[in-house]
């Protein structure tokens, strides 16, 4: 492609480590989209002859149809996808092949693609995180009154109800979604026409081929147009952030189908045995979800790093832009479809959920609040009572709510069997009614709210 110049070719070395080939091919159909939108824009502006442009787009057609068949000849002399594309026009249509490039680079070029390729992976996976939130919130709906122990420090803490400890992830992939829409917002300018750095002299129009591939409208400065990934380093970063939230997930399903908690077991689907412990029943899928976490955040650190310090305008380092974003589409769609597997297919024990919801003493807020409500105490004294009645129960071995009113009034004679009551774990989580709170009341709301919000795109 460049044979004026250069008496020899590249060392085999040389080549190895300057073809993208391998990987780029990734992008054959966003660079013949983009060919083909070149092509007739230069038709459209007298620049290439209609005649020319027909022969292209049907040449490209040709092409993508081999590449489709397993048929195209790749290789890689010929370095990456863009120049095999274009020299396989050329073997198939000739001369007309080599007006193609008029007014273009492969810098504009790949830039164009590579968003084209990201705007894509944005969609599949804003798509796959909605099919996950829909299974949480079925989940949700089903367990709106399902007791379970909620945790801070993985220490029992207070009771919550299941369907709202799922809903959590359910808000949590949703903002995930919004740092994926707002990427694409930002993403979705045409760098086409940016040319090698600084623009052409060709009367060309940009605003035509940013329309016709679905951009918003060009990018305004040519040296940024073919010198910024920071649309891939916004896709990473959301799919990191994101990443993390899957692992938080997964965690806790690690932790729920231990033999210690038995919340929640996973069926043969998604679980594997041991060779050796015929009792073993490993959630390997959540474990793997857990582990790629860490894929992610590297491949978003890596393309921060090569990005770090290059001047302006493209430099070859680029170039090594793609794999992670591939690693990083690929894994979020494997590790967000093994989530949603799960937590469809997951069985609730209920039984053992609610015997630990009580365990530990989690209604003890429950009674110190009764306190401040019914004798006006102070929250600071009332907690100090509460901390008593906990201290007593434990001392005998018992529950909070098996200590008898005689017992309990040696610590604060005004106690009353209403106080009593705020003992059991049904009546604690059905008091927490403020919005945003973990009643069966509210969880049934917020599970519509959610189902309006996050599934029918309703404004919150
Ligand atoms: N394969 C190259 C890349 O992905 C295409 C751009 C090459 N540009 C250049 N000036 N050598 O970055």
């Amino acid at each position: 492609m460049w044979g004026g110049r250069f008496a020899d070719g590249p060392a085999a070395i040389m080549q190895q480590i300057n073809a993208s080939i391998d990987f780029d091919r990734r992008l054959y159909a966003q660079d013949i989209r983009g060919s083909q939108a070149h092509c007739r824009m230069l038709a459209a502006q007298g620049i290439l002859s209609p005649a020319d442009a027909d022969a292209i787009v049907a040449g490209l057609d040709a092409v993508r149809a081999e590449i489709e068949a397993g048929t195209f000849p790749f290789s890689v002399a010929f370095e990456d996808i863009h120049m095999n594309v274009e020299n396989r026009l050329s073997e198939l249509i000739g001369e007309p092949a080599g007006r193609l490039h008029t007014a273009r680079s492969r810098n504009d070029q790949v830039a164009t693609d590579f968003r084209l390729w990201v705007r894509d992976a944005i969609d599949g996976m804003g798509q796959a995180l909605t099919g996950l939130q829909a299974a949480l919130i079925a989940r949700a709906e089903e367990h709106a009154a399902t007791v379970m122990p909620g945790f801070t420090h993985l220490q029992a803490a207070q009771p919550v109800t299941f369907g709202h400890h799922l809903l959590a992830y359910v808000e949590m992939i949703g903002r995930d979604r919004g740092r994926l829409a707002d990427a694409r917002r930002r993403l979705n300018e045409c760098p086409l026409g940016s040319a090698a750095l600084a623009g052409t002299s060709f009367p060309i129009d940009r605003a035509h081929t940013a329309a016709a591939l679905g951009f918003e409208r060009p990018m305004a400065n040519s040296l940024d147009g073919v010198s910024d990934r920071d649309f891939a380093l916004e896709f990473m970063s959301a799919a990191a952030i994101c990443a993390v939230h899957l692992s938080r997930l997964a965690e806790e399903l690690v932790v729920w189908t231990s033999a210690q908690f038995r919340f929640v077991r996973l069926s043969d689907a998604f679980t594997t045995g041991s060779s050796i412990m015929p009792q073993k029943r490993n959630p390997d899928a959540a474990e793997l979800v857990r582990a790629k976490t860490g894929r992610v955040i590297g491949d978003l650190a890596a393309l921060l790093i090569v990005m770090k310090g290059l001047p302006l305008a493209y430099s070859k380092d680029m170039q090594d832009d793609k794999e992670p974003v591939f690693e990083v589409a690929d894994t979020m769609e494997l590790s967000i479809a093994a989530m949603t597997g799960m937590i469809g297919d997951m069985t609730v024990n209920t039984q053992v959920m609610a015997a630990a919801a009580g365990a530990g003493f989690t209604t003890a807020t429950d009674i110190a609040d009764w306190c401040v409500r019914e004798l006006k105490t102070p929250f600071r004294q009332a907690h100090h009572v509460a901390g008593r009645l906990v201290k007593l129960a434990e001392d005998q071995g018992c529950g909070l709510e098996d200590l008898s009113l005689a017992e309990m009034q040696t610590i604060e004679p005004r106690l009353t069997e209403s106080a009593r009551a705020v003992l059991s774990v049904a009546s604690s989580v059905a008091s927490r009614t403020s919005f945003g709170g973990t009643a069966p009341s509210r969880v049934k709301d917020a599970v519509a709210a959610a189902r309006r919000r996050w599934l029918e795109g309703a404004q919150p």
